[in-house]
């Protein structure tokens, strides 16, 4: 017998019919023998029952077959295909058809919302992770996930301190899922690879909360530029601060009588001229440098390598004769390369000047050019103080010097090899150095070519 149909009542009122049938037929027919009556309340009493059963069985029949089709409507693309006897039946029917086909619709609706919130969420370059009032993670994205080193799917109810071993971190969701507020700080995770994070925890809407979301941000890389960009700030000052302190210290000397001394006031006014030209050269290189970093690059020309080496040579020769150092260009075929000239010849000025510079009193300095297979290397050979190993990552950083004193004093910013790194990169070639301390070292640039001269090596 199916659950929740009972036919008791059916029978009951059935027999409490045959019990009043019989006192009518007692109290209409006295004269009738008392086995007359019983077997006509019998009989009466036969027929309500069968009719209550048939009652009975057609109604739970319905209701069976409401259930299947209910079940059926709430499964997708799926339709209601029976119609009920009566027209209470047919009412319940259809109003359950009704209520049916909404709650199929909202189900519908809800698993799409979720979906597209998982693809937010995993989409989100944010690291999200969620946690319910115990510390139990409930959900992470796919970049929380490779922060911290899981594979997805994760365990359901991992405790957030296996994964997240850091004080600060958990103690911060601690106090959103206490206090039931939002909470923002900027974290450096040990369990991250001890990199800097915008970490904001708010708790999630329950009653009292139903736990809280953590979204991680990536400071990282923008520390390490706001560093730059101070750094940058505190050197350009730095560099122009002290050549001007010298211009208007002497020009005041100057002013208080010095003028009046022939020799010493020529001297000052030399030295005002040679403070001036290096405030000139730090403006002038500042610029390249910021046209290299965020102008267009001109449009690549070929260029000849001899031509280009040659100016540069001609350009350093004059310092290079003061110093007592030699300088020397191994033979070598013309080579065609792509690039810009008046940069391409700032690079060999640069490496030249600088190989001259940091050399040994009548030391050399040599230009080697050779064809690789797919790049013409040009080396710059010196024989000088040579760069200390733990330095040589750093030279072609902005104001980076080994010396800072000894560079100074030879008029240095240390911009050179920042403009030759740009520039040959903005080239589409590249720069590298070998040095020995107190042997020399030697720059190498690799260029691309023009056209296809690079075969015969
Ligand atoms: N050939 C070299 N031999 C030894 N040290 C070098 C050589 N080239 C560069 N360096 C070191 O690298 C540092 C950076 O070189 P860079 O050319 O950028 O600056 P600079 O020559 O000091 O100043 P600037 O080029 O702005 O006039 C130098 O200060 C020097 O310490
Ligand atoms: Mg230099």
């Amino acid at each position: 017998m199916p659950r929740g149909l009972a036919p008791i009542p059916s029978i009951v009122s059935g027999t409490a019919l045959t019990g009043f049938a019989l006192v009518l037929l007692k109290v209409m027919f006295p004269h009738v023998g008392m086995l007359m009556v019983l077997l006509a309340s019998l009989l009466m009493g036969l027929a309500a029952a069968t009719l209550a059963a048939i009652f009975y069985h057609s109604t739970s029949r319905q209701a069976r077959e409401m259930r299947r089709s209910m079940e059926t409507l709430l499964r997708p693309s799926q339709d209601w295909n029976f119609t009920p006897a009566g027209d209470e039946m047919a009412a319940l029917a259809s109003s359950l058809q009704l209520s049916a086909r909404q709650v199929r619709v909202m189900v519908e609706t809800t698993q799409r919302e979720s979906a597209r919130l998982e693809a937010i969420l995993s989409s989100m370059v944010e690291a999200v992770v969620a946690v319910d009032p115990l510390l139990r993670i409930t959900f992470v994205n796919r970049a929380f996930a490779e922060l911290m080193g899981m594979s997805l799917p994760i365990a359901p109810g991992i405790p957030l301190v296996q994964v997240a071993r850091d004080h600060a971190f958990l103690e911060m969701c601690t106090g959103v899922l206490a206090a039931g507020e939002q909470q923002q700080k900027r974290l450096v995770l040990a369990a991250a690879g001890a990199r800097s994070f915008e970490v904001q925890v708010a708790p999630l809407a329950g009653d009292p909360h139903r736990g809280a979301i953590a979204m991680l941000y990536d400071v990282t890389d923008i520390e390490r530029l706001e560093r730059i960009r101070k750094d940058f700030v505190a050197n350009v000052s730095h560099e122009l601060r002290t050549p001007l302190a010298a211009v208007s210290g002497y020009a005041e000397t100057l002013l208080e009588g010095a003028l009046e001394e022939p020799d010493t006031g020529r001297r000052f006014v030399e030295i005002i001229l040679a403070k001036a030209r290096q405030l000139n050269n730090i403006v002038t290189d500042l610029l390249i440098l910021s046209t290299l970093e965020s102008g267009k690059p001109p449009l690549p020309e070929p260029i000849s390598l001899r031509e280009s080496l040659e100016n540069a040579l001609r350009t350093v020769e004059p310092v290079a004769r003061t110093r007592g150092i030699r300088l020397v260009c191994g033979p070598f075929d013309d080579l065609s390369v792509l690039g810009h000239e008046v940069r391409l010849e700032q690079v060999f000025v640069n490496l030249l000047d600088n190989a001259i510079k940091f050399n040994r009193p009548d030391g050399e300095v040599r230009v080697d050019v050779a064809r690789a297979t797919e790049h013409a290397m040009v080396h710059v050979r010196d024989t000088g103080l040579g760069i200390p190993s733990r330095d040589l990552p750093r030279i072609f950083e902005r104001f980076y010097r080994v010396d800072k004193a000894r560079s100074r004093a030879t008029g240095g910013t240390g911009l050179g090899l920042a403009i030759v790194k740009h520039a040959v990169e903005q080239m589409g070639g590249s720069v590298s150095v070998e040095s020995r301390l107190g042997q020399g070292s030697v720059f190498t640039v690799a260029l691309p070519p023009a056209e296809n001269n690079l075969s015969a090596n």
